[in-house]
C-alpha cells in the first residue's frame, strides 16, 4: 500500500467523515484535515456565521478554495464537507490528487448523528429528514462519480471502518 497517497473522504453530513478520518490519519501516520475546520480557521468564524453573513454561495466559494489548497498537499487524510462535491472543479481535483472514499450511510443514521450537534446550517429546519433526502437525491450520484471505493458506515465503529478502508488501499 502506498501510504503517502492522499485519502479524501466524501459523503453526506453524519456519515462519520471527520471521526473516521482522524482514526485513519492516526493509524497511517498521516496528517488530518477537515475542510470545515480549515474554513473556520481561515475565516476566524464558524460555519454558521459564514452561512448567515455570506450565504451558501459565499460558503461554497470558501470551500472550493480550501479544497484547491488542501489537494495540493501530499500524504494527507481530508474529510470534506458534504456539499463540496457540488463543485466540478473540486470533484476533478479530488479524483486527480488522491484516493476518494465515499462513506455511505442511511438517512436514519445521518439524523441520529447530526442531532447530537446543532452546527449544520442546512439542518436548522423542522424537516431535517426531507432536507437530507433531497440532498441525497442531488448528491449521491456525485459521490459515486468521484469515489474509488464506497464503504458503509451504518453500524460499525469509526475504528472498524478505518481498518476496512486501510484494507482496501
Ligand atoms: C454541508 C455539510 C457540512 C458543512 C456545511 C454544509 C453540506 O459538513 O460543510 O454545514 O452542504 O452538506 P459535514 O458534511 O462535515 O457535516
Amino acid at each position: 500500500m502506498a501510504e503517502k497517497r492522499n485519502i479524501f473522504l466524501v459523503g453526506p453530513m453524519g456519515a462519520g467523515k471527520s471521526t473516521i478520518g482522524r482514526h485513519l490519519a492516526q493509524q497511517l501516520h498521516m496528517e488530518f484535515f477537515d475542510s470545515d475546520t480549515e474554513i473556520e480557521e481561515r475565516t476566524g468564524a464558524d460555519i454558521a456565521w459564514v452561512f448567515d453573513v455570506e450565504g451558501e454561495d459565499g460558503f461554497r466559494v470558501r470551500e472550493e478554495g480550501v479544497i484547491n489548497d488542501l489537494t495540493e498537499k501530499h500524504g494527507i487524510v481530508l474529510a470534506t464537507g458534504g456539499g463540496s462535491i457540488k463543485s466540478r472543479e473540486s470533484r476533478n481535483r479530488l479524483s486527480a490528487r488522491g484516493i476518494v472514499v465515499y462513506l455511505e450511510t442511511t438517512i436514519e443514521k445521518q439524523l441520529a448523528r447530526t442531532q447530537r450537534d446543532k452546527k449544520r446550517p442546512l439542518l436548522q429546519t423542522d424537516e431535517p429528514r426531507e432536507v437530507l433526502e433531497s440532498l441525497a437525491a442531488e448528491r449521491n450520484p456525485l459521490y459515486e462519480e468521484v469515489a474509488d471505493f464506497v464503504v458503509r458506515t451504518d453500524d460499525q465503529s469509526a475504528k472498524v471502518v478505518a481498518n476496512q478502508i486501510i484494507d482496501l488501499l
